[in-house]
């Protein structure tokens, strides 16, 4: 297959491509590096993007941002850019996507852990990965010719705890290579409309 991987060089991203690149061509995509460039915020980028790389059979999202931060303290501005970078980025793969990929592709995007789940700090990442939930439910059922279209929501990776582990307190972490099967099992089996849970 010809799997796209946007955030291909981030720290699940570069787990995904480790999983997929033995068995499939492979196109990595990120604002900074990869094979080819994109900013998912920017859907006219999104649509060069695909104009570049022609059709493909798998369109996999490893990236996006949110506000991190507590509800008192939190801007509308805040709030709005988690929703234009994880949420809209995401979806513009889709939109964009829909009408180009290969018949009976795929796309997988991510949501994680918050919002199954409350955490300090993590109302605007809950509100993303709930709407996530909600578009790929949906999408599912009115996508054509055989697309299919998955979530992938994992806990903390192991290699984020650095960076996030306090904000994770009392959850185990998971190693970003166990996450990466979830993301192939969207891409090369049958299922659509699913959540895949990594870790939780
Ligand atoms: N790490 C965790 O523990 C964890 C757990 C659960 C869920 N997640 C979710 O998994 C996703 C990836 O997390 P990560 O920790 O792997 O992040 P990361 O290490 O910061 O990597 C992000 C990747 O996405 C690319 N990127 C960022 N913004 C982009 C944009 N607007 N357009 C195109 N590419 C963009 C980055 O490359 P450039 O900077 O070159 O664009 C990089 O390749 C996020 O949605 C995160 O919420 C992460």
């Amino acid at each position: 297959m010809k799997i796209l991987i946007v955030g291909a060089t981030g720290t699940l991203g570069s787990a995904i491509v480790n999983e997929l690149k033995p068995r499939h061509h492979v196109i990595t995509a990120g604002r900074s590096g990869g094979d080819a460039r994109v900013d998912l915020k920017d859907v006219d980028s999104v649509r060069r993007l695909y104009d570049a790389i022609g059709p493909v059979d798998a369109v996999i999202a490893a990236a996006g941002s949110v506000h991190f931060g507590p509800l008192g303290d939190t801007t509308s501005a805040q709030f709005a850019g988690g929703l234009a970078d994880k949420l809209l980025g995401q979806v513009n793969l889709v939109l964009e996507g829909q009408h180009r990929l290969n018949a009976g592709g795929s796309f997988t995007l991510t949501s994680g852990i918050i919002g199954d789940a409350p955490f300090r700090d993590g109302t605007n990442a809950a509100t993303v990965n709930g709407a996530l939930a909600g578009f790929v439910r949906n999408a599912a059922v009115e996508l054509p010719r055989g697309l299919r279209i998955n979530l992938v929501s994992p806990t903390v990776l192991e290699a984020s705890l650095d960076a996030y582990g306090a904000l994770f307190r009392g959850h185990p972490a998971t190693p970003a290579s166990r996450a990466a099967l979830a993301y192939s099992r969207s891409a090369e089996g049958a299922e659509t409309g699913q959540v895949f849970r990594v870790g939780y």
